[in-house]
């Protein structure tokens, strides 16, 4: 592996910044001072020190998993099914979710090793964009949609919502856009929607409070009866993984996910 990229991995820093601490000379390897970021070096048996400290190697990893609705975002459970059953074992050691996604919730949930990058993806004050799509029951007019783009109040002793982006898609009557939906276990409750006013859309939010999305609709009079996550910094959940599926993001991917 490049030294560079062992650094980077071992949180000694981003690639860029790590690249300089090399050419300033604060890097041995084996003992000796090494300037050039590129080298390769054996991560198992060669020596790294940083600024005068071996650096312990843990390879970081990084999933995209496409959440189903019905299984709870932890690793045990004893009375649910947690997403941790779709996910093999061995690959899976020290690896969490970043952030949750409520049981009924689908779409994009990370999964990795590294605390630094659940840290910078999910702390509000990073303000990382998280945009998913919904229906509900209910209907959008342009006052609701003003009062969810500045921040409604969510719940009593809590602090109204973060600036966030609602785009209002369809709106209709539940019975028209019903094979549209995805939602399962619906039918026990489906003929008492039909005549039911709905509406569709994508709301993007930066924090992560606990049912915010649903929360946030419920303020403005919607009830949500479908929820997916569709992308979180500028990457998009990959529509080609099957629900309970999942794979590991690309260099690329990484980067997207932080611009
Ligand atoms: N907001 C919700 O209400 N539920 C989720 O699962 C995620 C965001």
């Amino acid at each position: 592996m490049r030294l560079d990229k062992f650094l980077a991995q071992s949180s000694i820093g981003r690639r860029k910044n790590v690249r300089i601490y090399i050419k300033e000379g604060m890097v041995n390897v084996n003992g000796e001072v090494i300037t050039e970021p590129a080298i390769e070096i054996d991560e198992n048996s060669d020596i790294i020190e940083y600024d005068g400290k071996v650096v312990a190697y843990t390879k970081k990893v990084y999933y995209m998993f496409n959440k189903p609705s019905g299984y709870i975002t932890a690793r045990i459970d004893t009375v649910n099914k947690t997403i941790f059953e779709f996910l093999n074992d061995a690959q899976m050691k020290g690896v969490f979710h970043v952030g949750r996604l409520d049981k009924d919730t689908e779409g994009l949930l990370l999964l990795t090793n590294d605390g630094e990058f659940e840290h910078k993806l999910m702390h509000p004050q990073k303000h990382v964009e998280k945009t998913y799509c919904f229906w509900a029951l209910g209907s959008l007019d342009d006052k609701d949609k003003k009062k969810l783009e500045q921040g409604v109040c969510i719940g009593k002793d809590e602090a109204q919502t973060k600036p966030a982006k609602i785009e209002a898609i369809k709106y209709g009557i539940y019975k028209e856009f019903r094979h549209e939906m995805f939602i399962e276990n619906l039918n026990d409750i489906d003929s008492y929607l039909h005549n039911q006013p709905v509406v569709s859309g994508h709301l993007t939010i930066t924090e992560g409070r606990k049912h915010q999305v649903k929360r946030m609709l419920k303020a403005v009079g919607c009830h949500v009866i479908y929820l997916k996550r569709i992308s979180i910094g500028g990457l998009m959940l990959d529509e080609s993984i099957k629900k309970g599926h999942y794979r590991p993001l690309t260099e690329l991917e990484i980067e997207k996910l932080f611009e």
